[in-house]
């Protein structure tokens, strides 16, 4: 049976690679693109995400979410990471196709409802599309399968701050309503992403294996930017594989170790954007994480297995 997923974005190139591989994946059935503000302002996101859905020939419904974080002042668009256009400076040509008129948190409402515990949220950005769903109706967390989400941190530093991940510190409030509200999450952050890396040979060879459609030409042109960033940033052949990572989740959990934690967000002052993850029944001194919802954090990952699933999902 295939896995239902609702995809919430903000392309982004390494939202594109998830994108792309969940279209390809014959075990996932992706029933909406949702967007957010975060690698892009989210007219851009929207954008994006309707130009990856014409790119793979899909027919997805695509809504367009928040703008801004729910509380926290906004970061910049991190322009030197994906590019001005969001996908490295490529120009790709406009999208035909439009927006759905409904909101992002609308449709993860309407979609969970039609498919009661049958919708798993794969969340690639921000949170603040999940915590207005949330807001506008607290039932869906009842009837959600899972919520995987790419993001925070655990025992690995931050990659905006000395503790922080850029998802989660585009928007700590929202990320705290959605690790402490009572559906499943799944934390794929970078104790797990920055141990899988991909350089120019892997996309060249999900390139020339990509005959018929044009995602592997793109992934490949638009993430030559990606490479240059963290060429001169970290000194780095290559690129971690973040967002891609909780797609796999989706499709082969068993490639991740995992471990139970109760994660709060601080959403404020030096270490904004923290996720700070306690073991479940052991008593603190203060009562942030007593009585919380436990999360699936993941801790370890088999990285041949997961590059292999990538490939072979792309016939490369
Ligand atoms: O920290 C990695 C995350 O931030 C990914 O979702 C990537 O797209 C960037 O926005
Ligand atoms: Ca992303």
């Amino acid at each position: 049976m295939t896995r239902k997923i609702i995809i919430d974005t903000d392309p982004g190139i390494d939202d594109a690679m998830a994108i792309f591989l969940a279209f390809n994946a014959p075990q996932l059935d992706v029933l909406a693109l949702t967007t957010t503000f975060g690698n892009v302002a989210v007219e851009l996101a929207t954008k994006n995400a309707l130009i990856l859905s014409e790119v793979a020939g899909v027919n997805v419904p695509v809504a367009q979410g928040v703008a801004v974080p729910l509380v926290a002042a906004p970061l910049p668009p991190p322009d030197f990471v994906h590019g001005s256009d969001g996908f490295g400076n490529i120009n790709w040509p406009a999208p035909k196709g439009q927006a759905d008129e409904r909101s992002a948190a609308q449709m993860i409402v309407d979609l969970v409802h039609q498919y009661p515990n049958q919708v798993t949220i794969v969340a690639l950005g921000p949170l603040g599309n999940l915590a207005k769903a949330l807001a506008l109706d607290p039932s869906i967390a009842e009837l959600v399968d899972e919520v995987i989400l790419m993001g925070g941190a655990d025992k690995e530093p931050g990659n905006v701050s000395p503790v922080a991940e850029a998802n989660i510190i585009n928007d700590p409030h929202a990320a705290d309503i959605v690790f402490t509200a009572s559906w499943q999450v799944t934390m794929v952050g970078l104790d797990v992403t920055h141990r899988v890396m991909i350089n120019d040979k892997f996309l060249d060879n999900i390139r020339q294996a990509d005959t018929d459609k044009q995602c592997g030409e793109f992934l490949y042109q638009a993430t030559q930017f990606y490479f240059n960033f963290y060429q001169q940033t970290f000194d780095i052949e290559g690129c971690y594989v973040h967002d891609a990572s909780t797609i796999v989740y989706a499709i082969a959990p068993d490639i991740f170790t995992t471990t139970p934690g109760v994660v709060r967000v601080a959403t404020e002052g030096v270490a904004i954007g923290q996720t700070i993850v306690a073991t479940p029944g052991k008593h603190y001194a203060v009562n942030f994480w007593q009585d919380k919802p436990v999360t699936n954090v993941c801790v370890g990952v088999d990285s041949e297995r997961l590059l292999s699933l990538i490939a072979t999902t792309f016939n490369a």
